[in-house]
């Protein structure tokens, strides 16, 4: 089954709530939050995602799946567990070493939450192959991390199908997560090579009717 992620990066001000309701509505499968720290990325959107995410958390019962961009992997987990997401991801470059991808996972886990490690584009998905087995997720980038409206990388199909490969050949129960780029044209492609969640910002956003659109990303 496929599921759709609608990342709020890119939500106008002063229409958060109503955004947020909407998407709701239109059965979004997840809020997807990205966190940024102006460090591992220039942009800096670390208070207003903690914002937004406490707010969804008052007044939804839609998951919460959040994609930290930051250097400090362990801070911003212990701060977002606060708003109990279902699922925390971070990114493979943050770490310095295998240690530091082991005590990751073990930190989201202790907050009972998924853990999902994500890879830019750059990044041979086959680093993180010795991980899987104790995470969730995959997150597999689809443009450089960053911002929302960018145009999404074909090469990155090839990579989301090997992934998928190597899931089915080790008998392994992980979802891949796909982000940045996806829109109506993109997404049978990236379904068809294996990836079951789909992270949407602008697609979703622009769209007239949301749940039309979350609908036909989610058809097979
Ligand atoms: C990029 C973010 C994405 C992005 C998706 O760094 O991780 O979640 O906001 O937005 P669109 O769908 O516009 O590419
Ligand atoms: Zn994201």
């Amino acid at each position: 089954m496929v599921e759709v992620s609608a990342s709020i990066l890119s939500v106008k001000p002063k229409e958060e709530s109503k955004t947020f309701f909407a998407l709701e509505k239109a059965k979004t499968d997840y809020f997807h939050i990205d966190v940024m720290d102006g460090k591992f990325v220039s942009k800096d959107t670390y208070q207003k995602m903690f914002e937004y995410a406490s707010y969804i958390k008052r007044i939804s019962n839609t998951p919460l799946d959040v994609h930290l961009m930051v250097e400090d992997v362990a801070e911003a987990i212990d701060e977002f567990s606060a708003v109990e997401p279902n699922i925390i991801t971070f990114h493979y470059e943050a770490c310095k070493s295998e240690e530091d991808v082991e005590k990751y996972i073990k930190l989201i886990k202790s907050y009972n939450c998924k853990v999902g490690i994500s890879v830019k584009p750059e990044t041979k998905v086959e680093e993180i192959y010795k991980f899987l087995p104790f995470i969730h997720t995959v997150l597999i980038m689809t443009v450089e991390p960053g911002k929302g409206g960018q145009t999404f990388l074909e090469d990155m199909v090839e990579k989301i199908a090997n992934l998928k490969k190597y899931i089915d050949e080790n008998n392994l129960e992980i979802d891949i997560e796909v982000d940045g780029g996806i829109n109506l044209r993109t997404a049978p492609e990236v379904k068809k090579a294996g990836a079951n969640i789909l992270v949407a910002g602008t697609a979703i956003l622009k769209a007239v009717d949301y749940k039309v659109i979350i609908d036909e990303l989610k058809l097979d």
